[in-house]
């Protein structure tokens, strides 16, 4: 599918489905809503009050033109209360009518700029949401489906905003250019995310990295155990000792010519978490497949900075593992030393994700980074806490944390901070070791950021601990379908971008 802006009038285009939008309790509708309805002669008005449609978020009213005008159908859409409207709204709408173009087996569409009118956005953001919504909720993971699975959906191949004024579809075009660059880095990640774990090996995952590093400006590392052996990772071959697959470390570097920064962006990548020997129980590890989607949001950005063409140097670091049980798995009482020194006693091996983390962050530091930003699949603790739809967020540096938090707002993705309390630090103190894994079931997402803090080296660190929102197990928002989100790819290409 194909998303564009097309100067012209939204009454005179042909399309299989037209859609537009109206705030709630708008009776007589403005603007091109209104144009709309002045060519079909107040049928839209007449409807409007006739089917009690109220303008709810999401609401639709479906309308056959009898040729009235080119387009076919139209679809007005509900935006909701104006008060809560906002750019997320638009997002969700232009989804909305994705989809029913997809259910009346429209081919085009033809759709007002949601929100550039009265909702007072500036026509960029609207257009960059609304390319989102669309690409995003066209998404369909059916690699794996016969041929019947594939064709049970009908696919729409054109998504037209159509705009009169230029100057305003102008600024559009280039929403849209950005809007689908992100979107495709997203699913690209969704892909990786919902691949089987037998597919997704470690090895698999680093074939990925040396996909990405064919495209101009990117490079790549891939480093296996030996290699690994040789820097001291300890603490993630501790981990990786359990499973069939080699382990693979993978260094991602994107270098642009001129450079004013240098971010290093880390993803947890297990492949597959049964949990080691402290295994889980069989509801707890269906959906473990999910446990790389930090890495899969890191090799996303991969994925879209080439196209982005920022004078930001990043490099992307993934320590990936399978988490096994076996005869030569870790096992609860050992103690693993990672690259930078310190120790870990394993308490669970099922909290591997920060095991892992302590060498990838280690590495990072090597790198001299003016900040780290991590992405785990990390804790259950944190689903507990904010559910979902939230990633948790920790880190050692305000500045850091704001730049990240207004990224995420403008993605919209939801991330809540979290205290990087000090006082739990006694939590994971150790007889053994420097610390032990776990500090016990009560803050267990803060008790893993105390433990990941160890190896950060002071830099300014931020974590995105995304238990919650990397994996949807039912759409719980229209542009949202089950399986992997590839939450993460977005915001911190607005972080980047802002940089
Ligand atoms: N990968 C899991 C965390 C997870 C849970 C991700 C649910 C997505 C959804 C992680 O490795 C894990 O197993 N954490 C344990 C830690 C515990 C043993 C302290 C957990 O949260 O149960
Ligand atoms: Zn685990
Ligand atoms: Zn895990």
């Amino acid at each position: 599918m194909k998303v564009s802006v097309k100067v012209g009038d939204l009454t005179k285009t042909p399309a299989g489905l037209l859609t537009t939008s109206l705030f709630e309790d708008v009776k007589n509708p403005g603007g091109a809503t209104g144009a709309v309805d002045t060519a079909l002669k107040g049928l839209l008005t007449e409807l409007i009050k006739e089917e009690h449609f109220e303008g709810k978020e999401g609401q639709v009213l479906l309308v056959q033109t009898h040729g009235k005008i080119p387009a076919k159908r139209v679809l007005l859409v509900g935006l909701g209360k104006q008060e809560r409207f906002s750019v997320e709204t638009i997002r969700k709408t232009a989804a909305v009518s994705l989809k029913k173009a997809k259910e009346v087996a429209a081919k085009t569409v033809a759709s007002v700029l949601h929100g550039a009118g009265t909702g007072g956005i500036k026509p960029e953001q609207a257009a960059e949401a609304m390319a989102e919504g669309v690409l995003l909720a066209s998404y369909q993971f059916s690699k794996h489906k016969g041929t019947d699975g594939k064709d049970a959906e009908h696919s729409v191949s054109d998504f037209a905003i159509i705009e009169q004024d230029a100057k305003k579809a102008h600024a559009a075009t280039r929403g849209v250019v950005e809007g689908t660059i992100d979107a495709q880095a997203t699913m690209y990640a969704r892909d990786l995310v919902n691949e089987p774990p037998s597919y997704l090996t470690p090895t698999a995952l680093a074939e990925e990295a040396k996909k990405l590093a064919k495209i101009p400006g990117v490079s790549a590392i891939i480093l296996d155990r030996k290699d690994c052996e040789k820097l001291g990772m300890g603490a993630f071959l501790g981990v990786a000792k359990g499973s069939d697959e080699p382990p693979k470390f993978i260094h991602l570097r994107y270098k642009p010519a001129k450079s004013r920064q240098r971010v290093v962006i880390i993803g947890k990548g297990i492949t597959f978490d049964s949990g080691g020997l402290s295994i889980k129980d069989r509801k707890g590890m269906i959906t473990m497949k999910m446990d790389m989607a930090g890495a899969s949001a890191v090799l996303g950005v991969f994925s879209a900075l080439p196209k982005l063409k920022l004078p930001i140097e990043v490099h992307g670091i993934i320590a990936s593992t399978e988490n096994m049980p076996s005869g030569q798995a870790y096992k609860p009482g050992d103690v693993v030393k990672a690259m930078n020194g310190k120790t870990i006693e394993v308490i669970d091996t099922d909290a591997e994700g920060r095991i892992t983390l302590a060498d990838a962050l280690s590495y990072g530091v090597t790198l001299k980074p003016d900040a780290m930003i991590d992405l785990a699949t990390l804790t259950g603790s944190v689903v507990a806490g904010l559910g979902d739809l939230y990633a948790g967020m920790i880190g050692n540096n305000r500045f850091l944390l704001d730049q990240v938090k207004t990224a995420a707002k403008d993605a919209g993705e939801h991330v809540w901070e979290l205290p990087l309390a000090q006082e739990y630090k006694d939590l994971i103190k150790s007889h053994v070791a420097d610390m032990k894994n776990v500090g016990g079931r009560e803050g267990d997402v803060i008790n893993a950021s105390l433990l990941l803090e160890e190896f950060v080296g002071g830099k300014p660190w931020v974590h995105l601990d995304i238990a919650g929102p990397a994996w949807a197990d039912k759409p719980t928002v229209s542009y949202i379908s089950e399986g992997g989100t590839g939450f993460g790819v977005r915001t911190l290409l607005h972080y980047l971008r802002a940089l």
